[in-house]
């Protein structure tokens, strides 16, 4: 396969959904370990903030992550619409509109959409005032350099009831998102041989419930004062 047939056919399309999924399965779970030091403590969530905002390398890897978004999402759309397109033309009878399909699984546009139109709203609140408008208050850690105060910004932030109902309604779309996402992704890549077929559909299962939980915590124990 020739490197143009990844952007107009749709196995290279399925390719590149499945390496970019993995991709930001990946960083959900270094992003969800970071935000849980909040459940320790103040200084210990400001000081991994820290380290995440100042290492050259994982700067570098941002980039990376934002370019794996936005070409998630363009492969996505593309591939939802070849798909409608096909199906107009297509069988009667399609399998995605079976009851054996659970409802996540047909609605993998419907829930990226929510998640990008969460994502929107979530870099707003945090990534942009802490890189690039730097309006978020100083704070020293206990080994004198001084940084952010990220947790005050997340403190400040989840005292709206309507903003945590949100960021639920976001875990929500995103834990039934990657039900579905995560298996197809391993699936896609071809890692799914009889052997495993069964442990990577539990994996993701037990994964995502994992990951979502501590995600959808972490507004609520805010708002609830909880942590402070
Ligand atoms: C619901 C609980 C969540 C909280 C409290 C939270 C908190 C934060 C904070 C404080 C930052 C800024 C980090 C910094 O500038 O150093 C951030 C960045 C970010 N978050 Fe979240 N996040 C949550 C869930 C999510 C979810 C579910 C996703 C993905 C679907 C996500 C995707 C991102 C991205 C892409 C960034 C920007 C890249 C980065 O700074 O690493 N977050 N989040």
């Amino acid at each position: 396969m020739n490197w143009k047939h990844y952007f107009t056919t749709s196995v290279g399309r399925k390719l590149v959904m499945g390496f970019t999924g993995l991709f930001l399965v990946l960083f959900l779970l270094v992003h969800c370990y970071v935000n849980s030091m909040i459940f320790i403590s103040r200084n210990a969530f400001n000081a991994a903030a820290d380290f995440m905002g100042t290492t050259v390398a994982i700067r570098i890897m941002e980039i990376g992550l934002f370019a794996g978004i936005i070409l998630h999402i363009i492969q996505g759309l593309m591939l939802a619409r070849m798909n409608k397109a096909k199906r107009s033309v297509g069988y009667a009878t399609n399998a995605t509109n079976t009851k054996q399909v659970p409802w996540y699984s047909r609605s993998m546009t419907l829930l990226g959409t929510l998640v990008m139109l969460f994502l929107i709203m979530h870099i707003s609140h945090f990534w942009i005032p802490s890189r690039i408008t730097h309006d978020l208050n100083a704070t020293k850690l206990p080994n004198g350099v001084e940084t952010h105060d990220l947790f005050q910004k997340m403190l400040d932030v989840f005292q709206s009831p309507l903003v945590v109902i949100l960021y639920l309604l976001g875990v929500a779309s995103l834990a039934f998102h990657l039900f579905h996402g995560f298996f197809s992704a391993c699936q896609t890549m071809g890692f799914t041989s009889h052997k495993y077929k069964n442990f990577l559909k539990g994996f993701g299962i037990v994964f995502t419930v994992i990951v979502c939980l501590l995600f959808a915590a972490m507004p609520i124990s805010m708002y609830m004062g909880w942590v402070a």
